[in-house]
């Protein structure tokens, strides 16, 4: 998945205005462009290897005061990571920092350790997308105690450590998945019409994963409570629609048993509410291949990856919550350098940012009572009929295949 990240980073956040719907930028050009060879610092080994694929500590020196920053993602079995990886990894090192970027394989004691090294190696900065939101706290203190600055990136971490949270508006993104299903269906208009419904949520480590399930349930529980929506396998509360590690496979042995256990008889099923898509990928196998029924079974996602955008093409998934992972690095980037230098951190930082985004100061906590500020991007619906608003973003290319590619 390599590519031209750092000439499309430039078009992309120009053009990614345009898909959130703010700023003033007016460059609505695609991502193609000569590589500004800024990446062409020096690279070493990470100091913390993983056994993953695209592991590096990559460094490179450049201005920035020398500032070292350590980047630690979840895993590179789930794509959006990688993407989120490389933006922010290519990002500061075009803003002149030297960066140690990792990934702990979905393993938070590992984690823990890439994190330690990443100490030991003089970070001044960590962005660090938790494994285990509850799993970091030794880690925390100890870079609480070395005077190091820490960004949870996406997921939140449960320790007082963090100084900023940067994400997406985590409730609106399963709002989004809610709403979708309740206007494509039009609920509010069905009298008496009855659509069978099923859930699969996120990994309970993930304190975003109750986020996207609270999100959506609020929007449809008005029609289960009044039987318009019915739940046939009756499983409705978070712990047992949860997927760890938001494993596509555990959420294809889910539905697997759902489908084999509750619609062998012929029952209808007419939507799969899924957190994200690499559930939705396993939810869309399991009904290919399990799913006695011949309608096409409405399938919520999230996060826009490559498999899932073909099978919404090919109408085996519905929609996708996309949310623009370049522009949560550039927003980090932002937020990192105003740390640095002691700026003034609020809302007044935004407008520098270019792209849409909140402050908000109340709606979450690292720990009782303790509020982590937080900027929170926009999410956006991806349909079938909207995925040229991703080609719009120099972030994917339509394929001649019919189908995207991430660039
Ligand atoms: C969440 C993230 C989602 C999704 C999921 C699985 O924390 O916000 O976008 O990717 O993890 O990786």
């Amino acid at each position: 998945m390599k590519r031209k990240l750092l000439s499309a980073l430039l078009s992309a956040a120009m053009v990614a205005v345009l898909l959130t719907g703010c700023g003033s930028g007016s460059d609505t050009g695609s991502s193609a462009g000569s590589d500004t060879g800024a990446d062409a610092g020096t690279t070493t080994e990470a100091p913390a290897p993983t056994d993953d694929a695209d592991t590096g500590a990559d460094t490179s020196s450049a201005n920035a005061g020398g500032s070292k920053i350590g980047i630690s993602m979840p895993t590179q079995s789930l794509e959006r990571w990688n993407r989120d990886g490389e933006y922010l990894d290519e990002q500061f090192k075009a803003a002149g920092y030297e960066t140690i970027l990792t990934y702990s394989d979905n393993d938070a004691g590992r984690q823990v350790n890439d994190i330690q090294n990443m100490l030991a190696e003089g970070v001044n900065l960590l962005v660090i997308a938790a494994i285990d939101g509850e799993a970091l706290n030794t880690v925390m203190n100890e870079a609480a105690e070395a005077g190091v600055q820490v960004i949870a990136y996406d997921r939140l971490i449960m320790n007082d450590a963090v100084s900023y949270y940067v994400s997406f508006d985590n409730y609106t993104v399963g709002k989004l998945q809610g709403q979708f299903v309740e206007s494509t269906l039009d609920l509010a208009n069905a009298g008496d019409t009855v659509y069978n419904i099923e859930f699969t949520a996120g990994d309970p480590a993930d304190n975003n994963a109750g986020y996207f399930f609270n999100g959506a349930f609020d929007v449809l529980k008005p029609y289960i409570d009044a039987g318009t929506l019915n739940v046939v396998s009756g499983q409705t509360d978070f712990s047992s629609v949860a997927t760890n590690q938001w494993n596509t496979d555990t959420a294809l042995e889910r539905a697997q048993n759902i489908l084999s256990s509750y619609y062998a008889d012929g029952t209808q099923l007419d939507v799969w509410l899924c957190s994200n898509d690499s559930t939705a990928l396993g939810v869309a196998q399991a009904i290919t291949s399990d799913y006695a029924g011949g309608n096409s079974v409405l399938i919520t996602g999230q996060d826009g990856d490559e498999a899932n955008l073909k099978n919404i093409v090919d109408g085996v998934q519905t929609m996708t919550v996309y949310k623009n992972v370049s522009n949560e690095a550039i927003v980090t980037l932002a937020l990192a350098k105003a740390m640095m230098s002691g700026d003034a951190i609020g809302e007044s930082l935004i407008p520098s940012f270019g792209i849409e985004c909140a402050y908000d100061t109340e709606s979450y906590e690292t720990s009782e009572g303790n509020k982590c500020p937080s900027f929170l991007l926009v999410p956006s619906v991806i349909t079938k009929d909207n995925l040229q608003d991703l080609v719009d973003t120099g972030l994917y290319t339509m394929g001649d295949d019919g189908y995207l590619k991430a660039n």
